[in-house]
């Protein structure tokens, strides 16, 4: 069996993807791409500013146009924006891209890590940890539906790496 032609983290914000794909990707090789990096690039703006200038509409239009590209990019570690699988359009485009992980943490694991980031519009809340437990249950689905899942609280970011790298030389 042939091994995926891409990796694909998906996942809450503040479950790894970033990290982990990063050295997903050094360890085997593969160029990595951060997709909120990206579309910084691409448009020149921040997320942060495409949130409060434009709104999340037109932050998810971008996303979605991006993950038309993806399936045929070839030989990268991608680690996306944590909402961009709530589309199922872009979930399947995904899926056809390559090795869909999706990364796991309990909420209060996820808020240690970024509740007081400013630069997440979605959980610049005054409580953060309860903007994150909302948001986890309304997104419970759409986490679901995807076909990998590894819970990053237990593990180190070598070891979440070696599980992601596991699961790809499988196929
Ligand atoms: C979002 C997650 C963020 C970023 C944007 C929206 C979300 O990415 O795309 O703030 O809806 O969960 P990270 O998951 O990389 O933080």
């Amino acid at each position: 069996m042939s091994t995926p032609k891409n990796i694909i983290l998906c996942g809450f914000m503040g479950t790894g993807k970033s990290t982990v794909g990063r050295l997903v990707a050094t360890r085997i090789g593969w160029r990595f791409v951060d997709t909120d990096r990206l579309i910084e690039r691409r448009t020149g703006r921040t997320i942060k500013t495409i949130f409060a200038e434009e709104g999340e509409a037109a932050f998810r239009a971008i996303e979605a146009k991006l993950c038309t590209e993806i399936p045929v990019w070839r030989d990268v570690v991608i680690a996306t924006g944590g909402g961009i699988v709530l589309n199922p359009v872009n979930r399947a485009n995904l899926c056809r891209a390559g090795l869909v992980v999706c990364l796991e943490a309990p909420a209060e694991e996820i808020n240690a890590r970024v509740g007081h980031s400013s630069d997440r519009p979605l959980i610049a809340a005054e409580d953060p940890l309860t903007r994150i437990q909302r948001l986890l249950e309304e997104r419970a689905e759409a986490y679901g539906a995807l076909p990998n899942h590894i819970n990053t609280a237990g593990y180190t970011i070598e070891e979440a790496a070696e599980r992601v790298i596991a699961l790809w030389k499988a196929g």
